[in-house]
């Protein structure tokens, strides 16, 4: 994770603050014993163990999140919005666009875990609605990964700070008149919650994507599930990290038991009437 401290930077640090410490150690014995030879082979022997103890101790910390608090984005967005001065209201409107588009955008949110079919869905989605006449744009967890929020892992708090992020994009394309089809694991309420918060809980349709974990597992996909069980990634969904299931989902498709073109088919024509809604004339 980027945020983290590499083990050479540790190791660096360990050996830099053992020179100060030892320094000071040694003065003290000097001073305390009178002796200079005392003084040097205490110090001495002290920087060995004290830079292999600095090294593993802060490698302890490292994996410690207590007391680190999460970003400052989340959790003081008033302070930096102070000199901020948005325009809506002087752009062209939402409505604007949607008549234009000659739709209804909304943001259909799959979430799922690894390997439980969103993607594909997402994808079988997205073409159906592009040829019913349907203007759309899918957001996908691994895409989004390798671009805009490339700086973030799979902690609890980066998790949820990539799902603010996609959230407000997503917004940004709502606002456009655009359907939105976003395929993020999402695994807590809480942020679905801060997702539904964000774009506003008439426009986000929640979508579960339930495939139980041993399906999800027997197909492996990216080989991913045989590497968290090894221990080789870690906070793993499912393995070694947790996934809520959605309380209340306008829609659940159960990928075990249908083909991926079902579901999409199905999603389809659930959400189908919302964005292309039939004209009165
Ligand atoms: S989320 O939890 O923050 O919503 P997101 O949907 O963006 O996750 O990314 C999930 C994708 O990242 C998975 O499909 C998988 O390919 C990859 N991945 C890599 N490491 C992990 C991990 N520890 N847990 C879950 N997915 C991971």
């Amino acid at each position: 994770m980027p945020d983290r401290d590499t083990h050479k930077r540790s190791l660096v640090k360990g050996f830099t603050w053992r020179f100060l410490g030892t320094l000071d150690t040694t003065l003290i014995s000097w001073a305390v014993t009178g002796n200079p030879l005392k003084a040097i082979s205490i110090g001495g022997i002290e920087v060995f163990t004290k830079v292999i103890l600095y090294y593993f101790h802060e490698r302890v910390w490292q994996n410690i999140r207590w007391g680190k608090g999460v970003l400052r984005t989340v959790i003081y967005p008033e302070e930096r919005l102070k000199n901020i001065h948005p325009v809506f209201d002087r752009i062209l409107s939402r409505e604007d666009r949607e008549a234009y588009l000659d739709q209804r955008s909304k943001v259909i949110w799959l979430t799922g875990l690894s390997g439980s079919g969103k993607t594909t869905i997402a994808q079988i989605l997205e073409k159906k609605l592009f040829e019913a006449g349907v203007f759309c744009q899918v957001l996908d967890g691994d895409n989004i990964r390798s671009g805009i929020n490339n700086n973030l892992g799979f902690s609890a708090e980066d998790r949820q700070e990539n799902i603010r992020r996609i959230a407000e994009v997503a917004k940004l394309y709502l606002n456009s008149g655009v359907v939105t089809i976003c395929s993020f694991i999402s695994p807590l309420r809480q942020m679905r919650n801060t997702a539904r918060n964000i774009i506003g809980a008439e426009d986000f349709v929640e979508v579960f994507v339930d495939t139980p974990l041993a399906v999800c597992e027997e197909r492996d996909v990216k080989g991913l599930y045989q590497k968290a069980r090894k221990g080789e990634i870690e906070e793993f969904t499912g393995v070694s990290a947790p996934y809520e299931a959605p309380e209340n989902p306008a829609l659940v498709l159960h990928t075990a038991s249908q083909t991926p073109e079902a579901s999409a088919r199905e999603l389809f024509e659930f959400i189908l009437p919302s964005v292309k809604p039939v004209d009165d004339e």
